[in-house]
């Protein structure tokens, strides 16, 4: 049987990560590890607790709870405890929040235990800030998704217009440009280009020819990992 593949994808805030993740993982029939929904579902719930600036109690929080991921129909559904919390992960509330959480150490460990768990048993396609460094350090396949931070800022912004909300461009930009900096100068797990990673700069490419780059990698490894076995 041939062994598993694991293909991990990093980089800043909306740089097409999760657009290229979950496209990737629907072509293979891979699992979709959206690491960067756990984090805003333990942000989310310290908002609703009203803990989210205590740090004590954010670790409590995220070590007596039950995160589950389901990709169904091109969707990541996040459940807490079994409460489906998808529709509120992705506000400016839980985006202006989420990254001071990210950096609580105890907060990373015990995801990184639940995303590694769900790596145990098949393919799969992760992302985040730390997937190609800490929690699949030897992934098959390492991307860095980068783009500019006002390509990142515009799409970002129209996702917001189609769902209706109404978040200035400017606040969008500053959102994003506020969370690299503190993703890329926190001490533990800081975002960075792993060494032996695939770096794509989605500026000016399509999804379509970004999954194509990639798909053509994916391909090379499967034929490679063949000939092992
Ligand atoms: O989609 P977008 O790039 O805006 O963000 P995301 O991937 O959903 O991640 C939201 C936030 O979670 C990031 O800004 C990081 O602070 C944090 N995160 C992290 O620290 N480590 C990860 N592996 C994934 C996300």
């Amino acid at each position: 049987m041939c062994k598993k593949i694991v293909i991990a994808i990093d980089g800043p805030a909306a740089s097409g990560k999760s657009s290229v993740a979950k496209n990737l993982a629907e072509k293979l029939g891979f699992t979709y590890v959206d690491t960067g929904a756990m984090y805003r579902a333990i942000t989310y719930l310290a908002i609703r607790k009203n803990i989210v600036d205590d740090v004590d109690a954010v670790i409590d929080l995220v070590k007596n709870i039950k995160i589950e991921l389901k990709f169904e129909n091109g969707l990541t559904r996040v459940f807490i405890n079994g409460e489906e919390v998808t529709e509120h992960i992705r506000t400016p509330e839980v985006n202006a929040k989420v990254s001071e959480v990210s950096r609580i150490p105890e907060v990373r460990q015990e995801l990184v235990k639940i995303q590694r768990k769900m790596g145990e048993n098949g393919n799969l396609v992760a992302e985040g800030r730390d997937t190609t460094t800490v929690v699949f350090p030897n992934a098959d396949l390492k991307i860095y998704l980068t783009a500019d931070l006002d390509e990142r800022a515009t799409r970002r912004h129209l996702e917001y217009q189609e769902k209706g909300n109404n978040v200035s461009f400017d606040e969008v930009k500053e959102n994003l440009k506020k969370r690299d900096t503190i993703d890329s100068q926190r001490k533990v797990s800081p975002l960075s280009k792993a060494e032996d990673a695939y770096e794509l700069d989605t500026t000016d490419l399509t999804i379509e020819q970004e999954i194509e780059n990639i798909i053509k990698k994916v391909e090379e490894i499967k034929a490679k990992k063949e000939m092992q076995n």
